[in-house]
């Protein structure tokens, strides 16, 4: 018998199911339950979780916040971004807009910072290059981590999340430097650069 549009298929899909397949079901299955296990495991002994500090905020309250951090803290530009050399132990206040992050920070290897991350139009990603961290940028939520740098060093930020035509122009930068003085080997705080 040939088969057409009109004429059914012959039935042969409710056969009993052969060993094989079984044991390849059976084996997916449990395979699933061990990834699904894994997710909590993972919180609880990953050492993994965020700060998990956040609270709404007014898109624009927080760009002010953040022209009073840069204007607190500002020690030079970068490519027309300004630079801050926040304290150890202070909040910083990171803005993501189209198409750029404002602003550059440049922090202490070894001090804590808690650092504030919200974005003035829509969403964006952080992604600190060349680390696994992933943060989405969300307007109108101030969130928080803490976070301290380990090694000295320069750090680019990368948006993660499509945000329209300048989406992958958009890169931010963290200067670690190695003590409160600002020296480090691998890049000074750039003063230069000024438009
Ligand atoms: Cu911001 Cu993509």
């Amino acid at each position: 018998m040939h088969t057409t549009g009109v004429s059914s298929p012959t039935r042969v899909w409710w056969k009993p199911v052969h060993k094989a397949e079984k044991v390849w079901a059976t084996l997916a299955f449990v395979w699933c339950l061990i990834l699904f296990a894994m997710m909590p495991f993972w919180h609880f002994k990953g050492g993994q979780n965020p700060a998990g500090i956040r609270s709404k905020v007014d898109p624009t309250a927080y760009r002010e916040r953040v022209e009073q951090f840069i204007a607190d803290y500002q020690v030079g530009t970068d490519g027309g971004i300004p630079v801050v050399a926040p304290p150890a132990g202070s909040d910083i206040y990171l803005l993501g807009q189209m198409w750029m992050w404002r602003p550059v920070m440049q922090l202490q290897a070894g001090a804590e910072y808690t650092l504030h991350l919200s974005s003035l139009d829509l969403n964006h990603g952080f992604n600190l290059y060349p680390f696994n961290v992933n943060f989405q940028v969300v307007p109108g939520y101030d969130y928080a981590l803490r976070i301290t740098p380990s090694e000295a060093g320069d750090f680019r930020i990368i948006c993660n999340e499509f945000c329209g035509v300048g989406h992958h122009l958009m890169l931010g930068k963290i200067i670690v430097v190695d003590g409160p003085d600002g020296t480090t080997a691998s890049a000074a705080p750039a003063t230069g650069g000024d438009r």
